[in-house]
């Protein structure tokens, strides 16, 4: 049986900040974020921009773009490691917002950024062992990433959802269960305690702990394919210096120089950063949107051709897995205008930008105002209870 990645959409926040702004105002030279990083914008949510909104707006323009329909889906999972409530899963309120079918299964998955892919490879694996009888799964990763103001991890936010919808027809990108080497150990590279709304990090730690993670995760791939090609690679990207990084480090353990490494870069990994770049780290999404962004640029090219796909969650958890992308999936993916919902924002100033940032403290507790959205929109509580709008067609 085929299986693998039906369609894919992204939402993103209405707002970002150039990252050269940011640097203006923490007195850093602008090319440590521009080049050191390799990061241009970052997305900021606004305060009706919650993780809910990002992952039902994502949802929205899946079913939309690739004509889904929810009455299909039988596997409703959302990975994240910015949860809005410690019991109520995101995928519960995904259920009214998307209408999906009461003989759904709803969940939330959590391992830092590795909760999606958690999600995606194990309704990989309903699929394939036949539990989905037909039906599709529906895989959102949404995330708000805050470091504290003036931080070193500051240039490194970012904020968005991203839709995938996984069935026994895959037009993108066809996956092989199974076919993937894991890696996990305890470490305490990035975390965010019960109490705190930004993370905390030991941000070199985390770099060797990343690196430390594909080198076993990639090493555990090849016992199970040790002879796949792979034309290009999708990595985690928490910025996009990391990218490069964990591509020196990958062919490194293939025996390739630096400087080889360095002359791939271009071809096997740039095509995957142009959308990371211009919305930062989104976390659980983050690989995703590295896929979202290879498969607009080069989909055509790339049909019948296996990539290398690298998830990474601190903490630790790693995947490095592969796929094919499909026939036909050059104007499938011209179809879905991926990077559509990038053009439509605004830029902010940083005053703006920590205002809102201000305001994140109390976002959980506000009460819920009224509002005319054009997307899925966060209102604040009542009754302690967390209240949505649902589009409003304008
Ligand atoms: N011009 C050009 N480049 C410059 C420069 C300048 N003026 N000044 C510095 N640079 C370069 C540096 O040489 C460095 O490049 P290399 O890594 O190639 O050596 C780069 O800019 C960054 O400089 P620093 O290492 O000095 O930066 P920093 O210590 O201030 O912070 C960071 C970097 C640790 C990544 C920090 O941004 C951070 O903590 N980020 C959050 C954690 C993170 O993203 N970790 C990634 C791995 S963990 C993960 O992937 C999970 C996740 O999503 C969080």
């Amino acid at each position: 049986m085929r299986v693998g990645i039906d369609a894919v959409a992204v939402a993103v926040p209405e707002s970002y900040l150039e990252l050269a702004d940011l640097a203006r105002a923490r007195s850093v030279p602008e090319a440590k974020y521009l080049e050191g990083l390799g990061v241009q914008r970052m997305s900021i949510a606004g305060p009706h921009e919650d993780p809910v909104a990002l992952a039902a707006n994502a949802a929205r323009r899946l079913f939309a773009t690739s004509g889904a329909e929810a009455s299909r889906i039988g596997l409703c999972v959302v990975g994240t490691e910015t949860g809005v409530d410690h019991s109520k899963p995101i995928a519960a309120f995904l259920h009214r917002l998307l209408g999906l079918p009461q003989r759904c299964r709803v969940y939330e998955t959590k391992h830092a950024c590795f909760g999606g892919t958690a999600g995606v490879l194990t309704a990989v694996d309903w699929i394939a062992s036949g539990s989905a009888r037909g039906k599709s799964a529906l895989v959102v990763c949404t995330d708000i990433a805050r470091y504290e103001l003036g931080s070193a991890g500051e240039p490194t936010q970012g904020a968005g959802g991203v839709a995938l919808l996984l069935s026994e027809s895959p037009r993108l990108l066809e996956l092989e269960p199974g076919a993937s080497g894991s890696f996990s150990r305890d470490v305490d590279d990035f975390w965010r305690p019960l109490h705190r709304k930004e993370a905390l990090v030991d941000g070199q730690l985390s770099v060797q702990c990343y690196l430390d993670a594909l080198a076993g995760a990639y090493a555990a791939f090849r016992e199970v394919a040790p002879g796949a090609q792979l034309s290009r690679r999708c990595y985690h990207v928490p910025y996009g210096k990391m990218a490069r990084k964990a591509h020196r480090h990958v062919l490194a353990l293939e025996g390739r120089s630096e400087a080889e490494a360095d002359a791939s870069f271009a071809q096997e990994v740039a095509p995957s950063l142009r959308l990371p770049a211009q919305v930062g780290n989104i976390y659980t999404g983050s690989l995703w949107l590295s896929l979202a962004s290879l498969l607009e640029a080069e989909a055509a090219t790339l049909e019948g051709q296996r990539i290398g796909l690298f998830s990474y969650g601190s903490g630790c958890a790693a995947e490095f897995f592969a796929g094919t992308v499909a026939r036909g999936a050059g104007a499938f993916a011209r179809s879905l205008r991926l990077s559509e919902p990038l053009e439509r924002r605004r830029r902010l100033t940083v005053t703006e930008y920590e205002a809102i940032r201000r305001g994140d403290a109390d976002a959980d507790a506000r009460p819920a105002e009224s509002g005319r959205y054009g997307s899925v929109a966060y209102l604040g509580t009542r009754d302690d209870k967390r209240q949505y709008q649902a589009a409003v067609a304008r």
